[in-house]
């Protein structure tokens, strides 16, 4: 695809050959990100960041992501500090928004409707989230932080074994990562939800379609047993017409240390998109695993930003300008991992 002014709405736009520019331009990009490295090339330009749902590592790190590339951010967080309160339409927003900003960000919790907006945008718009419905740029750093991963164990996408675990009727996160996985050769997919809560039958069918191989169950510790990647989800609790059925979903499908070292090979990493629930009833990912290596939620949520970033400089067409203004951080790099 052609990044350069388009909006990006959805994991169909792209192709293998665009995950991996995508990804090249983000290996460029980390000294950026690690703040070993400073650049100027948006500087002048404005983000418009709409999150009309809450979030927190989704809304920030594509601030701090456009923030590093020297451009300036606004920001609606609630659709309670928004006009839409006042009755005005998403098409209206989108004219009188986009002539604010050079490109803009959107969570919305209606499906489709990042799409709708775009469609008035005077700029490229970016989907933050569009209900239960996609996630692009979630599964962009999520494919990223798989690929890193298995690297380090010298193994490849293509050959992929992953479970995917939880809500998978309404996980986004989820929605948008299958589509990705069907660029993929040899991927075997194991689905584990609760019944009520199983993937639609519209990725089920794409997943035929691409010859992933999947499985379908109940069962926790029969799923994780032979897999490179546990891909570990909400209940999306947000999106049941009433809330309290929710409940009787939470706690069934929990990962911990005791049932992770029983169960899964050595090498096994443990992803999550995050926030991963951790009240009592849920706790899904218990973090009793936060010593365990391959726990990779938080190098996940690290690659948010520099995969945010290399899409940004895309879409601009600013990707091959990005180290004429480098520059070496003034302070000192005093940052942990
Ligand atoms: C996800 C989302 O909003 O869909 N979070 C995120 O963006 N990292 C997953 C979730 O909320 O469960």
């Amino acid at each position: 695809m052609d990044f350069n002014g388009s909006h990006i709405l959805s994991i169909d736009q792209f192709d293998r050959s665009d995950i991996d520019q995508l990804f090249s331009v983000a290996n460029d990009l980390e000294p950026f990100s690690l703040r070993k490295k400073v650049t100027r090339v948006l500087e002048g330009a404005i983000l418009g960041n709409m999150f009309f749902e809450p979030s927190t590592r989704t809304r920030i790190s594509f601030g701090a992501a456009f923030n590093m590339l020297g451009g300036a951010v606004r920001e609606t967080s609630e659709v309670g500090s928004s006009s839409l309160v006042k009755g005005e339409s998403l098409i209206d927003t989108a004219k009188v928004l986009s002539s604010y900003s050079d490109i803009i960000v959107m969570r919305h919790p209606d499906e489709g409707s990042v799409k709708s907006f775009s469609e008035a945008s005077r700029v490229p718009v970016i989907n933050g989230g569009d209900g239960s419905n996609e996630h692009p740029t979630q599964a962009l750093l999520d494919l990223y932080t798989i690929k890193k991963e298995l690297e380090t164990q010298k193994k490849t996408m293509d050959g992929l074994r992953i479970a995917l675990v939880g809500d998978l009727k309404f996980g986004r996160a989820a929605h948008s990562l299958i589509k990705a996985l069907c660029l993929y050769k040899d991927v075997s997919i194991n689905l584990i939800s609760p019944e009520e809560l199983r993937l639609p039958d519209s990725y089920l069918t794409l997943l035929a379609k691409a010859g992933v191989k999947i499985t379908q169950s109940e069962n926790l510790e029969e799923g994780i047993a032979e897999v490179d990647i546990i891909y570990m989800t909400r209940i999306q609790e947000e999106r049941f017409k009433n809330k309290s059925h929710a409940k009787k979903y939470k706690g069934l499908l929990s990962l911990n240390n005791e049932i992770y070292t029983a169960n899964c090979e050595p090498n096994t990493v443990i992803m999550h998109p995050l926030p991963r629930d951790s009240r009592k009833e849920a706790n899904e990912l218990d973090s009793d695993l936060y010593e365990n290596p391959n726990l990779a939620i938080f190098r996940q949520a690290d690659n948010g930003v520099v995969i945010r970033m290399a899409l940004f400089t895309l879409v601009l067409g600013v990707a091959d300008q990005v180290h004429m203004t480098a520059r070496d951080v003034n302070w000192q790099t005093s940052k942990r991992h």
